[in-house]
């Protein structure tokens, strides 16, 4: 697989690889003023969801998905028929990645993408989630998290709808990320969301 750090040993449990994941400076998202957002959920769990890297709102609750994103997430998973509780929920990067910016109303902290180096990097720990977890299926949201999956860069719109068999023995299926979503409306949001509640309901199916 491309890129990837060798380090010597991997933590053999989610909560030995969540503390070590607070030390990581491998990266430099790592270094910025932020905190580690290890994923959360059962160790059993059938299902992984995938996002990019923690948010804003991630970031300061220290956990995946309980922002603007999450909430729009939550709302396609019901409709799937899909329990989070039940999914173990993660991200390719595990530190937000930002800039500042200064406005009228203070300073925010604006979202940039990582590099594919920067999600290479972090697989380390991903690739250490899925061994402990074991799911049957894991859900990839959007490039990023397809990239931290495969260690390679795949299209969205090419690869989704069917599933992609891993080194495990699971399976992974790719789609849209709910933030991609957000940024759009009207006609364009409408036939996203159909396509993203598409894929949600073939891997619910395929849960069985
Ligand atoms: N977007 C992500 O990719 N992950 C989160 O946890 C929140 C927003």
């Amino acid at each position: 697989a491309a890129g990837g750090l060798e380090f010597e040993e991997r933590p053999e449990s989610l909560a030995a690889i969540g503390e070590a994941i607070r030390q990581c400076r491998k990266c430099p998202i790592g270094c910025l003023d932020n905190q580690a957002v290890m994923g959360e959920g059962p160790s059993g769990a059938a299902l992984m969801i995938v996002g990019e890297q923690p948010g804003d709102h991630e970031d300061m609750e220290g956990r995946p998905f309980v922002g603007p994103a999450g909430q729009l997430l939550d709302v396609h998973l019901e409709r799937a028929g899909i329990d989070r509780s039940a999914a173990y929920v993660t991200n390719a990067v595990k530190h937000f990645k930002f800039t500042i910016k200064a406005s009228g109303r203070g300073k925010r902290r604006l979202h940039q993408s990582p590099t594919a180096k920067e999600i290479d990097t972090c697989r380390w720990w991903i690739e250490g989630e899925r061994e402990l977890v074991k799911p049957k299926l894991v859900l990839a949201m959007g490039a990023s998290a397809a990239r931290g999956l495969l260690g390679k860069t795949v299209s969205i719109s090419k690869v989704r709808g069917a599933p992609i068999p891993l080194d495990d023995g699971s399976e992974l299926w790719v789609t849209a990320h709910p933030s991609y979503l957000l940024r759009l409306d009207g006609e364009a949001r409408e036939k996203q969301a159909a396509l993203f509640d598409a894929d949600l309901a073939a891997v619910r199916a395929r849960l069985g």
